[in-house]
């Protein structure tokens, strides 16, 4: 915040206080004892006179108590403009408190499940609910709430495998993170010979597709394609080469998604979570996924 809009609020936070204060105080007029005469407004209606009393006493202190209270808070706490308060009180630093205090709290239970191998673990109910939260807060904004994927994002319920299924697998790619790198072939391969593979791979799924095209295609494929996607297409988990012929796809199945995949390229990057995760958290949340397609 600049000096100007810090000595801005600081102006209008404490001159309203200070106005407020000296409309409660200037106003007041001396507190009538009881038989006293009262004097009215001189406002009638229906033969109902306003009296012009003074604010009773202990709704008066109480506004006057309320001004110390908020006098003392913008002492204690940030409020007025950029001045921090003297507590040093900050959002984030009730925040990191918070998560220190759930971190020791769970600390033991998480360390307790990081030892039981992720199949094994996948089976244990109250383990799949907190994998269920990690995954929900880290995992969900890309791979979907229900994790079933999105364009360009896998679906992980479907015991289909980039990378493998395994627990031990899952566990390395949450962990360290996986890149997907499929190269662009318009350059190298010239638009008819896309055409022609995407023909090809499109009947590798049992879709119709032009059968010359397609045989031209195969050849393609068998010079290109075959090194990371396998001869029969079937892919390769250790290069993270889809699986191209069970109609599961990343980016879309159709000819135009697949001529585009083909053409331009793709690149798949799954961040690695060992970092800020941790390895016990890495641990439960591949439970989880595994249990997503092995129920
Ligand atoms: C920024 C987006 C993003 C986030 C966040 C993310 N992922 Fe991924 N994840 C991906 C992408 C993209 C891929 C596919 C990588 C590729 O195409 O090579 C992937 C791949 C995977 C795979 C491999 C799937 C397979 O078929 O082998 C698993 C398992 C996985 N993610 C689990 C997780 C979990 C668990 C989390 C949360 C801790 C997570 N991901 C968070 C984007 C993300
Ligand atoms: C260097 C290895 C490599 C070669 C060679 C290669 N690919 Fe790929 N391909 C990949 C990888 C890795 C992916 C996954 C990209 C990702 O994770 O985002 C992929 C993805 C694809 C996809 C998208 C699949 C989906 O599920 O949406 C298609 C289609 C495809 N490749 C076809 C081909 C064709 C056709 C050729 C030959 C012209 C070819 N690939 C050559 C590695 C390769």
């Amino acid at each position: 915040m600049s000096s100007f809009w810090s000595a801005w609020i600081i102006i209008i936070t404490l001159g309203t206080i200070a106005f407020c204060a000296w409309l409660l105080i200037g106003n007041r007029k001396g507190m009538k004892n009881a038989g006293e005469d009262v004097s009215t407004t001189g406002h009638t209606y229906d033969g109902i006179e306003e009296y012009d009393n003074p604010l009773p006493r202990w709704w008066f202190q109480g506004f006057i108590i309320t001004i110390i209270f908020a006098l003392g808070y913008l002492v204690l706490y940030p409020g007025l403009g950029s001045f921090k308060g003297v507590l040093g009180w900050t959002q984030e630093g009730a925040w990191e408190e918070e998560i220190q205090e759930a971190e020791e709290q769970f600390a033991s239970l998480y360390a307790g499940w990081a030892a039981i191998p992720v199949e094994e673990l996948a089976k244990d109910a109250s383990a799949l609910q907190s994998g269920g939260r990690i995954f929900a807060s880290y995992c969900s904004v890309c791979h979907g709430t229900a994790a079933t994927g999105a364009y360009g994002f896998p679906n992980l319920t479907d015991n289909d495998w980039l990378y493998g299924g395994s627990g031990a697998t899952i566990k390395e790619t949450i962990m360290n993170g996986r890149s997907g790198a499929m190269p662009a072939w318009l350059d190298i391969i010239g638009e008819d010979n896309v055409k022609a593979v995407t023909a090809h791979v499109v009947t590798l799924s049992g879709g119709e597709a032009d059968a010359a095209m397609a045989e031209t295609g195969s050849q393609v494929f068998g010079t290109y394609c075959a090194a990371c996607h396998g001869a029969n297409g079937k892919g390769n988990q250790a290069l993270g080469a889809p699986n191209l012929t069970d109609n599961i796809w990343i980016y879309g199945g159709s000819a135009e998604q697949i001529a585009l995949s083909i053409r331009n390229g793709r690149v798949g990057n799954m961040p690695a979570h060992k970092d800020f995760l941790g390895n016990d958290k890495v641990h439960l949340v591949a439970a989880y996924v595994y249990s997503l397609s092995n129920k």
